[in-house]
């Protein structure tokens, strides 16, 4: 959030996004609404993705506004007028000339206006192109509005004749990331690695997952990261299996393996980074064995990672070198074929070996084209998170139970092929016991 404003990324992004539309069209995108969390505490505001993306502006109760063709200037902001009692409480405001200085806005109007204003900036207009759905709150307003501009006909001006999910013209544009978006993500890349080395160089039996936790955010936040990119999963021994555990709260045991995802977000950019390693410091030699093979995974995934590859290709490489290595290990019977064929492997490996990473975690942009998987083009950020997660069960030998493991990195595809944008942290293991025994 603290990455410095950078107006001209911006600004080409909205002149993109209005060379795709009509100009006789209108963009409406609110930013996100405001959560209360419980008494009068409110969960911590962040921005709306796609209003940043457009913006920049991170402030709450805001809605853009781009009006191709508009005699005064084409982009205009409605936000929260400066009001010093407000500002004593809650925080500085912007204000409107603040939002015009800050934004690049050609006009700022209070928000309190916008029932009054916006439907004028409507009428008149083909189609209105938003985020139907998102904040159904919003969509009613914006109902009224349409209604407002229609009862009024006897004026002669006609209301927008469609509303048009913006998602599809602005999801395409935020998947191809530029330097500018790059540079900021490498930043998100390597403080999320810092706070990874540090949890590795503090873990030891007896302290509890969130003690980790802190230590390692304590270095996202020392680096500038002001948040997470989403709530840290810090989980010993049974508890990697468990994909999604946030709790945090157990104490960690030796001879258990600690697996942490966890990112830092930077100027809104998330990283997504999973590290798995031994709590006292030494694989075991079933640990070891697994943790090779989702090694041995991602390698191959990140083998294809290049333009011209399918999204597909790195989960299939992947999930070929896991099911191998659950054969060879007796976790899986038969052919590499028929369990490939019939997916047995997803009793051990139950996710894709990626998503589109950005603004969002699990950032938006299609993964197929038609029924095809999509090519990888340059400026395309996702993870490679290969993993294995072998639960307690009657059938599976007691010395495999228990062990999770992911490994996950981000990537970014260049024309020459790939770069890691997450390798700060070690995923080899005799480098990970080094870091730890040092
Ligand atoms: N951190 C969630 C994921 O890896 O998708
Ligand atoms: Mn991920
Ligand atoms: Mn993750």
């Amino acid at each position: 959030m603290n990455a410095p404003f950078n107006a001209d990324m911006h600004l080409r992004r909205r002149q993109e996004l209005l060379n795709q539309i009509g100009n006789n069209d209108i963009v409406i995108v609110p930013t996100a609404a405001v959560k209360s969390r419980n008494g009068d505490v409110e969960y911590q505001f962040r921005a709306d993705s796609d209003f940043f993306y457009l913006t920049g502006f991170t402030e709450p109760e805001s809605v853009a506004v781009l009006i191709p063709g508009r005699e005064s200037g084409q982009y205009v902001i409605f936000c929260r007028e400066k009001d010093p009692e407000r500002e004593m409480w809650d925080g500085i405001r912007a204000g409107l000339e603040g939002a015009v200085e800050q934004c690049g806005a050609d006009d700022a109007f209070p928000i309190e206006d916008i029932g009054d204003i916006l439907p004028g900036l409507m009428e008149e207009r083909d189609k209105v192109f938003t985020n139907v759905g998102r904040y159904p709150e919003f969509d009613i307003e914006m109902l009224g509005w349409l209604n407002k501009i229609k009862e009024n006909r006897r004026h002669h001006k006609h209301a927008p004749y469609e509303l048009v999910d913006l998602s599809h013209l602005l999801f395409e544009q935020r998947l191809i990331k530029r330097k500018d978006e790059l540079a900021i993500m490498r930043k998100a890349g390597k403080m999320s690695a810092a706070g990874h080395k540090r949890a590795m160089q503090v873990c030891q039996p007896g302290m509890f997952e969130y003690q980790v936790q802190a230590e390692m955010e304590c270095e996202f936040r020392k680096a500038g990261s002001p948040y997470n990119a989403y709530p840290s999963i810090v989980a010993s021994g049974a508890n990697a299996c468990i994909l999604h555990y946030t709790e945090n709260n157990a104490e960690l045991q030796a001879g258990d393996l600690l697996m942490i995802d966890a990112g830092a977000e930077y100027g809104c950019y998330a990283a997504d980074i999973s590290r798995t390693f031994p709590v006292s410091g030494k694989f075991s030699a079933q640990q070891r064995a697994l943790y090779d093979v989702v090694l041995a995974a991602q390698h191959a995934a990140l083998e294809q990672c290049a333009p011209g590859k399918t999204w597909d290709d790195p989960h299939r490489a992947a999930v070929a070198v896991l099911t191998q290595g659950l054969l060879d290990h007796g976790l899986l019977q038969g052919s590499l074929d028929e369990n490939l064929e019939k997916q047995l492997y997803s009793r051990f490996y139950m996710h894709r070996t990626g998503h589109w990473l950005g603004l969002d975690v699990h950032d938006v942009g299609d993964y197929q084209v038609d029924d095809d998987w999509r090519e990888l083009e340059p400026g395309m950020v996702f993870t490679v998170e290969p993993g294995l997660y072998i639960a307690a069960a009657d059938d599976i030998d007691t010395r495999w139970h228990n062990i999770g493991i992911r490994i996950e990195d981000n990537v970014v595809i260049r024309r020459e092929g790939h770069e890691v944008l997450t390798s700060a942290v070690p995923t080899d293991p005799d480098e990970i016991e080094a870091l730890m025994a040092g």
